[in-house]
């Protein structure tokens, strides 16, 4: 029992809960099929929630689908080629995930057999795995009591409990109030059950609360303030970065790209050659042509920063091929996949 909340009692309810909308996925085994025996597979079960960590379910869809049928074990994705990975993980987001991926797949295959370790901390030992991923595939593949806490989770505790405090300092305590909940029995499906609350009905902007399992339990209902949890602290202003891209541009609509360095920001992707977004003097043009700059800049911004990127343009010839010394990671793109 915490704050007026008996724990047992609410996770009873949202498990019954979760009995009869879990949302069918396809690297879940779901309920029912747990119920009959069935054991989740621990490599879809860790290649979705590293997944899930980029995007949202229903894009993950297709990447997962592409990725099992091509590499339906652990051992497949840990023979695979890097650059096939790396292709086939292309839209996902930053490929030093994917890269992650390939190493943990490795490290499974070269240490433990071919078998992911069955607990929290053996899985966390591997390389590229996280506290949340290990918890996660601890909790959902092998039933293990882990606490699995996503944004989703954070937002049902913070209401449940009426945690007032703002995130990020509250995080501590709200995992300590997702332990107490978390059931000795079927932790697997209860770290499901409150990431599809969190998703479906105890939604950021507008909790549909009278659909909600926890609705007879829950502190911020009461008191009617669900809507405003969890409070966050205000986030510090985002710094501008400024730099220049080169777009060298053939007849036949290929562009001149780069293979951005391995480490930092978008690290192994395709980019245009330019400056590194810092204050430093602007670089030099990867060849030599008549460079216009645009008329305005490119922005965008990042989680912790806003970009502003001066765009300098030049047609090149067919057989234009930056100098190797000059800019040696630079390249034509393929034509006929780089078109205005
Ligand atoms: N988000 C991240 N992992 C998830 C899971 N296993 N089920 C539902 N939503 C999720």
């Amino acid at each position: 029992m915490r704050d007026g909340i008996c724990e047992p009692a609410t996770s009873a309810l949202l498990l019954a809960w979760y009995d009869r909308h879990a949302r069918v996925m396809p690297w879940r085994t779901g309920p029912a099929e747990r119920a009959e025996g069935q054991r989740p597979d621990p490599y879809r079960v860790w290649l979705s929630e590293v997944m899930l960590q980029q995007t949202t379910v229903a894009a993950v869809r297709a990447y997962f689908r592409r990725f099992t049928e091509r590499w339906p074990t652990v051992a497949d994705l840990a023979a695979a080629a890097d650059a096939d990975v790396m292709a086939e993980w292309a839209g996902l987001g930053y490929y030093a995930r994917a890269r992650n991926l390939l190493k943990c797949a490795r490290a499974v295959v070269a240490d433990h057999g071919g078998q992911f370790p069955g607990t929290e901390a053996g899985l966390r030992a591997l390389p590229g795995i996280g506290p949340y991923t290990a918890a996660a595939v601890a909790a959902i593949a092998f039933d293990e009591p882990a606490v699995v806490v996503d944004g989703n989770v954070e937002r049902v505790v913070s209401r449940l409990f009426a945690v007032e405090a703002p995130l990020p300092a509250s995080k501590p305590a709200l995992v300590a109030l997702a332990a107490g909940l978390t059931p000795q029995q079927r932790p697997g499906d209860f770290a499901q059950a409150m990431m599809d609350l969190g998703a479906t009905i105890c939604t950021p902007r507008k909790p549909a609360c009278s659909l909600c399992p926890l609705c007879a339990p829950c502190a911020a209902r009461a008191a009617g303030i669900a809507a405003d949890l969890p409070r966050k602290s205000p986030k510090p202003a985002k710094p501008t970065r400024r730099g220049i891209a080169y777009v060298a541009l053939r007849a036949d609509g290929a562009v001149l790209l780069e293979t951005r360095p391995a480490r930092g920001l978008l690290g192994g992707m395709l980019g245009f050659p330019g400056s590194d977004w810092s204050p430093d003097p602007a670089p030099a043009p990867p060849l030599d042509a008549r460079w216009t700059p645009a008329p305005s800049a490119v922005r965008h911004t990042f989680t912790h920063f806003h970009l502003e990127l001066t765009v300098h343009l030049a047609a090149v010839p067919q057989d234009a091929a930056p100098p190797a010394a000059a800019s040696p990671r630079a390249r034509p793109s393929a034509p006929a996949t780089c078109r205005r």
